[in-house]
């Protein structure tokens, strides 16, 4: 979580700063604050609330410096105030620094740099242990400074330091937390993420664990952590700015609901060679590989997680192998059973979650073979992963995923399809049409997309209710968890997903007079059976949303309302059911005035524990 940005060069610090810090809002937005070198000192700003309360506070101070580095919070130690927000600085306000991640003996330190060298410290957060312990070691060397300090501090860590005696350095490390260089002529940048930088340069250095950047605006040395320099090839980045803007929609996440058939399109069609066979183009899974396979295991948070249930259900039906599937952050804590005949997919948008990254670490160590789902180049999972296939979203933006979502499912289509194919245990006309359902979701979606105004209809009827429940059975259930999380992160509804033959076993005690229930019905060899639990929580007073294929009209005998998606086979249904579920909780999101794109207790990158 947090953002950081830094800047070294001519240009006025502030404002390139503050922008780049916009663009990292998505990462925290709870506090915000610049410190910037100006004449012999550093001047630090820095206030609770989104960065336009720091952007109106600096807005007439003229700084005139080309110095300088940002944060955008999202708070773990300490509420969001004025005094917790970054950046921070040591005693004589010499140092400051902006940290992303976690130190994780900042007590023991906090209390050793009391006792012991009497520091006073004004904040409640972990980083500010950091400025005082580089304010400490300082003895004209700011580098040797920072070594000194990093060697005594555990946790995860990207941090930028600028320091009034050396004006002319901008001095960055990363451990766990993630940080790339921005290579300008005559500036330099630092950034946690890659869009922060893209209005101002497209050659990158991605940093690696335990390396620290020494910047000066004309140079950038990197160095590993035994103070040796290190050559980094440069990186170039082919999206454009324009990306990662919203281009008239109200909101990032409907432009990106609206993205997703040009993301499936993309994500599937660059695997698939003329006569639709899938290319695996730089993955090196071969026969013998999967032949050697005994297990397959999934693991990742949230919705990347709802998208690893689709994935163990088609590939066990396809592949013909055992898939397990955990949340990362319990996968790490119990010994899960992997060995090097397992193959472990990490699944994961940004590629920079801490659990799935250290889920990830644990199934390497044990020697599983590491294949990852992820969005964005070259972030930590994709880097510590065997393989990787890439989802083609483009970048994610809103806190809400969306299209990394559908482009997950279509990765684990292709997957399952690729495993099933090459162990020769998938009859082929079988596999033929696969690729020709998958073909047609492009085209399918845009239909469910032309549907947004009968949702919002039904948005309207239904937003004002406190409690929402979702059923559905089978591909439909692993939907109805995902459309549950999407709902109450946006509009802060209380919402529950629940296998609709669960329901009996306690649930159904809470249904009662107005109980709003959307029930999925996709499945048509389950639609039956969803027929009888709509008609369950129906007898009890629920007002049910029916989603079902189109043709299977005999749901509006049960259900309030119905929202139909395009006939297509049962198995590829999530690529099409999720996106009225987004829209809804869009539209009711909205409706209830809630901030979609930055909802609040949340950040899209979640890189602490
Ligand atoms: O970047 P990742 O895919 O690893 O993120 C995992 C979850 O934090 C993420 O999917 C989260 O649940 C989203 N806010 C859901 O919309």
């Amino acid at each position: 979580m947090c953002g950081i940005v830094g800047y070294i060069g001519d240009g006025n610090a502030s404002d390139i700063i503050i922008e780049g810090l916009k663009k990292l809002e998505y990462r925290g937005y709870d506090s915000s604050g610049i410190a910037i070198y100006k004449n012999g000192k550093i001047e630090v700003h820095k206030y609770k609330g989104r960065i336009a309360n720091l952007e109106a506070a600096v807005a007439n101070e003229h700084f005139n410096s080309g110095v300088g580095i940002g944060h955008t919070r999202w708070a773990t130690h300490g509420a969001p105030s004025d005094v917790n927000a970054h950046p921070h600085s040591n005693t004589d306000h010499s140092i400051a620094i902006v940290h992303n991640g976690i130190i994780e003996n900042y007590v023991e330190l906090r209390e050793w740099l009391i006792r012991e060298h009497g520091i006073v410290f004004v904040s409640e957060t972990d980083t500010e242990v950091i400025a005082h312990l580089i304010g400490l070691y300082y003895d004209g060397d700011l580098v040797d400074a920072v070594y000194k300090a990093v060697d005594k501090m555990r946790g995860a860590y990207g941090i930028g330091v600028i320091c009034s005696k050396e004006p002319d350095k901008l001095i960055a490390v990363r451990k766990d937390s993630p940080l790339v260089v921005g290579l300008g002529e005559g500036c330099n940048f630092i950034a946690s993420d890659i869009p922060a930088l893209l209005k101002h340069v497209r050659s990158i250095y991605l940093i690696e664990n335990n390396e620290t950047v020494v910047l000066t605006k004309n140079d950038v040395k990197i160095y590993n952590a035994d103070r040796k320099e290190v050559k980094r090839d440069v990186f170039h980045v082919t999206w454009d700015e324009d990306a990662a803007e919203k281009d008239g929609y109200d909101h990032f996440m409907l432009k990106e609901i609206y993205e997703q058939p040009k993301g499936l399109y993309e994500t599937l069609n660059r695997r698939l060679d003329e006569n639709g066979m899938i290319k695996l183009d730089g993955i090196s899974l071969t026969k013998e590989d999967l032949e050697k396979f005994n297990k397959v295991y999934i693991v990742a948070c949230g919705t990347a997680y709802h998208a690893g249930l689709v994935g163990k259900y088609i590939i066990e039906k396809l592949a013909k192998i055992p898939v397990e599937i955990d949340v990362a952050s319990e996968f790490r804590y119990r010994d899960p059973f992997v060995d090097d005949r397992t193959l472990f997919i990490a699944i994961s948008q940004s590629g920079e979650t801490l659990d799935t990254l250290a889920a990830l670490r644990e199934a390497k160590n044990k020697g599983a073979r590491i294949l990852s789902v992820c969005n964005v180049v070259g972030s930590s999972v994709a880097r510590e992963s065997d393989d990787v296939f890439y989802t083609w979203a483009g970048p994610e933006i809103a806190v809400a995923s969306t299209k990394a979502f559908t482009t997950q499912l279509m990765c684990m289509y292709l997957i399952a399809l690729y495993m099933g194919s090459t162990k020769g245990i998938l009859d082929m006309d079988v596999y033929h049409r696969y690729i020709d359902e998958l073909k047609q979701i492009p085209d399918k979606l845009k239909k469910v997309l032309e549907q947004a105004g009968n949702v919002m209809e039904i948005a309207k009827d239904f937003y004002k209710r406190e409690q929402v429940f979702f059923i559905g059975r089978g591909l439909d259930s692993a939907i109805s968890f995902e459309g549950s999380l999407k709902l109450k992160e946006i509009s802060y509804i209380n919402s529950f997903a629940i296998a609709a033959g669960e329901l009996k076993h306690g649930t159904i005690a809470l249904i009662e007079q107005g109980t709003m229930v959307i029930a999925l019905a996709t499945q048509d060899r389950l639609f039956e059976k969803m027929l009888s639990n709509i008609q369950e929580v129906k007898a009890r007073g629920a007002t049910v949303i029916g989603l079902a294929k189109e043709g299977n009209v005999d749901i509006e005998q049960q259900a309030n309302k119905v929202i139909y998606i395009p006939d297509c086979m049962d198995e590829v249904t999530p690529l099409l059911s999720v996106v009225p579920l987004q829209l809804l909780s869009y539209n009711i999101a909205k409706l209830r005035g809630c901030d979609i794109d930055k909802p609040k207790n949340l950040a899209k990158s979640v890189t602490v524990e």
